[in-house]
């Protein structure tokens, strides 16, 4: 499974690639607003350093919700570095742009997808990565592994290219759940990530390993 980084901070996309466990990054309106990243010039000047770092691909998320507005300003996002991922609302329009640019070698991540139907539109459009929220469906009750899973199954079943990218991933068991389903890539936050290497046992292991050398070798 492939490893991204959901965020727009460079210094925590900095210790997750310097791990040599990073093959992508996800940004997102919000997450740039949270790193006080405004104005068109600086928010293409922020997603260049992204690509700068991390040598794979790196979501840019458009505003526009209107065809012509999608394409314009996702054929802008594309030519600022082979690795830009163009990110595109699940809508009726978002659904027409990732089909023009699937049919332009461009690359689409479907955002804000719920349900298995979202899912199986994006892929018949051609979308390189398809992003469902399992965290935010947690939070209002569902089930947002069980989503994966759903979708991992259609996609089977038809073969679809398109990658599953198990998103709003917010803890350790999230990305166990979407590695055991077969999750193409999931995105999460460095806190996430970090608490994967955590176990008591190891830090306990460790200070008695430590503890030992240092008797023997005073
Ligand atoms: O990649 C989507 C993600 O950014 C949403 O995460 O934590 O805001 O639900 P969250």
């Amino acid at each position: 499974m492939k490893f991204f980084i959901d965020t727009a901070n460079l210094n925590d996309i900095k210790e997750a690639n310097d791990l040599g466990i990073l093959d992508g990054v996800t940004t997102n309106p919000s997450l740039m607003a949270k790193e006080n990243i405004t104005g068109k010039e600086n928010i293409i000047k922020h997603y260049k350093e992204i690509c700068h770092i991390v040598h794979g691909p790196v979501s840019a998320e458009v505003i526009a919700t209107d065809y012509k507005g999608i394409i314009s300003e996702g054929e802008k996002l594309a030519d600022l570095h082979d690795n830009i991922v163009v990110k595109v609302p699940m809508i009726p329009e978002g659904i027409k742009a990732i089909r023009y640019f699937s049919d332009h070698n461009i690359k689409t991540n479907c955002t804000l997808i719920f349900s298995a139907g979202q899912a199986l539109l994006a892929a018949k459009a051609g979308a390189t990565y398809v992003s469902p929220f399992i965290g935010r469906l947690d939070d209002i009750s569902a089930d947002g592994v069980g989503l994966i899973a759903q979708i991992r199954r259609i996609y089977n079943n038809y073969d679809y290219d398109t990658q599953i990218l198990a998103a709003s991933v917010r803890h350790p068991m999230h990305i166990i759940d979407c590695a055991e389903i077969g999750a193409d890539v999931m995105t999460g936050p460095l806190k996430a990530i970090m608490q994967l290497a955590k176990h008591p046992l190891t830090d306990s292991g460790l200070e008695q390993f430590l503890a030992d050398y240092a008797k023997g070798n005073k």
